[in-house]
């Protein structure tokens, strides 16, 4: 599948070179640019374990040090994100823009990533309007691990560090198995799934060292079977089962991981196959990209959180269905 994949975009390639990238923003706040405290050098050299053992360490270690709470405390209080940073993907419009509001309005540095330059650009001005906050925009196609790798490498020097990620970037396309073409397969597979573990992978290792938060936005449809584009569906089980499997992963090193779950929500969605979502659905008939920015922004701001999963469906979801 790889193999097959056409050759990266010049934007993709020119990113990974650092043309593109651009900061787009203002001093607000000190940002922490130090190394590692002791507390996280003692996480960093637990030695490997068996499982078992491994298991009973992380417990006892848990009842005596909670330093990653310690870590986590510095910078969430009071339910604010002041000095923390936060890397959102899919930031350009919909629910990814709402919840650079919703982190920005916290007190977070924030970094937009997308495709559309211009777009990630305005989102970055009104966050620096709005809030004073600090932004960085990188354009770029999640789809390449480049651009992952790119992004955390930029938030990382400009911030000092990385606090949340929100892995939001996903498409629909098609419906029919039958009927699907091998580009919307892929358009969705490539997005939603390869996009979301590039994002992963190249996070984590900052991730542990902030005590931060990874929040994966999943969807209604990778929960419960449904006629509707299974191929998107199976994309959002794969999500949510991923998050789970890292949550169980590194839930020990201080690392949270969030799924969110919305149903029909008003935005750019769905535009390539006929009306966006948000001009499908009236006002007040689904759910606003303001209310799943504050379901990522409640997980974001839980100390030792254990927000696992948040459901938005709208109220008559299950009327329909069942
Ligand atoms: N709206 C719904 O009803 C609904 C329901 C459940 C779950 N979701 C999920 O919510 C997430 C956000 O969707 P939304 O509803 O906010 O839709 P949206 O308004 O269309 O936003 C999608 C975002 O993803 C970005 N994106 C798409 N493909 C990308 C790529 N290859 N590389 C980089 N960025 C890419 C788009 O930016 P660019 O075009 O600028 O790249 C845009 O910012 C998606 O994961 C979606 O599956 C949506």
């Amino acid at each position: 599948m790889f193999k097959s994949r056409p050759a990266r975009s010049l934007a993709a390639s020119n990113l990974a070179s650092g043309e593109y990238l651009q900061v787009a923003g203002f001093e607000r706040r000190e940002v922490a640019r130090s190394g590692a405290s002791t507390s996280d050098r003692v996480f960093k050299s637990r030695p490997a374990r068996s499982l078992a053992a491994s298991n009973l360490a992380s417990n006892a270690h848990r009842a005596f040090d909670a330093s990653f709470y310690t870590r986590r405390r510095r910078r969430r209080t009071m339910g604010t994100l002041d000095n923390t940073t936060a890397l959102i993907t899919g930031a350009s419009s919909g629910i990814g823009e709402a919840t650079a509001h919703a982190l920005a309005e916290r007190g977070a540095n924030v970094a937009l990533v997308a495709r559309r330059r211009e777009a990630l650009e305005a989102v970055a001005k009104k966050l620096e309007s709005e809030y004073d906050a600090a932004a960085i925009v990188v354009d770029g196609d999640v789809r390449e691990r480049s651009t992952s790798e790119a992004a955390v490498e930029a938030v990382v020097d400009r911030f000092g560090g990385l606090d949340i990620v929100v892995a939001n970037a996903g498409v629909g396309r098609g419906s029919d198995v039958e009927t699907m073409t091998d580009e919307e397969y892929f358009t969705m597979q490539e997005t939603n799934v390869d996009g979301t573990f590039f994002l992963t992978r190249a996070a984590l290792p900052h991730l542990k060292e902030r005590a931060g938060t990874l929040v994966v936005v999943g969807s209604f449809a990778g929960e419960f079977p449904r006629s509707f584009n299974p191929v998107y569906a199976a994309t959002k089980w794969w999500a949510r089962g991923f998050a789970h499997g890292v949550a169980a992963q590194v839930g020990d090193e201080g690392v949270a991981v969030s799924v969110v779950n919305p149903s029909e929500v008003r935005t750019e969605f769905g535009s390539e196959d006929g009306d966006p979502f948000e001009e499908r659905f009236e006002p007040g008939t689904v759910t606003e990209p303001s209310e799943v920015a504050e379901a990522i922004a409640f997980a974001a701001t839980r100390e030792g959180s254990s927000a696992q999963e948040i459901d938005l469906y709208r109220r008559d979801k299950f009327a329909e269905s069942f």
